[in-house]
């Protein structure tokens, strides 16, 4: 008999876009107001290059965050006349923002055919993050899948039944369409996005909860985000994801990807934290490797980030603990470590890594479990 989560994994497999389009809601409210908090995630192996409508090149994994999050409410009011156009409020932290309308406006001409009903209501989104803005926390994981999910507990409202699964499915295919590692902020702890032989049921359209069986050192691992640099990006991540078509080692780049996340599979039953720091810290330079490889190229690591990762270096060989870093595409570290060495590791963060960071600034997060409805 096949097992049950093959079956389901073959359907996960077989899903098309078409599959998100719903059937003829039960009724339309007139108003009403959805609101949620999503975290961020820091992805252990990276995304780093897409195609048209936010297909992922290679398969990607992260640890979903629990500290930082960003919380939208959205009110919804139905128009007096259908238009062609969205119409909605944005306002950031209380206050209206004109600047991050057009992201928005973006995300519903994405999502629309996905949510026939947008253009029917007026919208009042409000949004916060936990973590300040202009800390080089990338907030669009955060902020996107909050957002399709505020939408989607609104479409939820509208239909007879829908089961929690099929709900954070089309969340995180939604998400994916404002932000591709927005995708994997819906659930946690640990979130699998993109196709690959050695994940049953892993998707390019969704990200999937991790399907295995996972070491009890992951659990409550520590993520200590260093702020090394808080400026404005050098270089926005859709850029950089272009960066990667004609680049002279993207292929090798994208099978990596996937030779890595197969690595990680038993290094995650096993929990081998050697193995885990030879994939994590491989993967963080080498998508750094990639923006300085790219025409035009960057640099986008400042001379901090490289103090710190050598600090954590020489930490680690002589105190034999098992912290690493990640980094994303920007200057800021995150100090990975296992709960059980948390306080030898914190008081070396302290001394030694926080005097790197801005401003003496630094994020204490840990490893988390998804977004939450409010
Ligand atoms: C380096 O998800 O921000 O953080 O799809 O263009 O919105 P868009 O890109 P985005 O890229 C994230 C890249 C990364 C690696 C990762 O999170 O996997």
């Amino acid at each position: 008999m096949i097992a049950l989560k093959t079956i389901f994994a073959q359907i996960e497999n077989s899903m098309s876009e078409k599959d998100f389009i719903p059937e003829a809601y039960t009724t339309l409210k007139e108003e009403g107001t959805v609101s949620y908090a999503s975290p961020s995630n820091i992805a252990l192996v990276k995304y780093w290059g897409k195609r048209e409508n936010q297909i992922p090149a290679n398969p990607s994994i992260s640890f979903t965050l629990a500290a930082c999050v960003t919380k939208t409410s959205v009110q919804y009011k139905k128009r007096n006349q259908k238009s062609n156009e969205f119409s909605f409020d944005l306002l950031f932290e209380g206050e209206a923002k004109e600047e991050f309308k057009p992201k928005i406006s973006t995300f519903l001409k994405r999502i629309e055919t996905y949510l026939p009903f947008l253009k029917e209501y007026h919208f009042v989104i409000n949004t916060s993050n936990s973590f300040p803005h202009s800390s080089g926390i990338a907030s669009s994981a955060s902020g996107m899948s909050a957002l399709a999910l505020c939408f989607m507990q609104m479409e939820r409202s509208f239909s007879e039944f829908v089961s929690d699964e099929d709900f954070k499915r089309k969340a995180s295919f939604l998400a994916r369409l404002g932000s591709g590692s927005a995708c994997r902020s819906i659930e946690g702890p640990l979130v699998q996005w993109g196709e690959t032989n050695s994940i049953e049921g892993s998707s390019n359209l969704f990200g999937i909860k991790y399907p295995y069986a996972v070491h009890n050192v992951f659990n409550n691992f520590h993520d200590t985000i260093l702020l090394v640099d808080k400026g404005e990006k050098q270089v926005s991540s859709t850029v950089g994801h272009e960066l990667m078509y004609g680049h002279p080692f993207a292929t090798q780049r994208f099978d990596q990807a996937h030779n890595n996340l197969e690595k990680l599979k038993s290094v995650l039953l096993e929990g081998d934290l050697d193995a885990f720091i030879r994939v994590i810290e491989s993967e963080a330079l080498t998508l750094h490797a990639m923006m300085m490889t790219s025409n035009p190229y960057f640099i986008l690591m400042k001379p901090n980030t490289l103090s710190i990762i050598n600090e954590i270096w020489k930490f680690r060989e002589a105190s034999k603990t098992h912290v690493c870093f990640t980094l994303d595409a920007g200057a800021n570290v995150h100090v990975l470590y296992p709960e059980n060495e948390k306080d030898v590791v914190f008081p070396f963060i302290k001394e030694k890594l926080v005097p790197f960071c801005q401003n003496g600034q630094y994020i204490c997060d840990r490893i988390g479990l998804g977004a939450k409805k409010l």
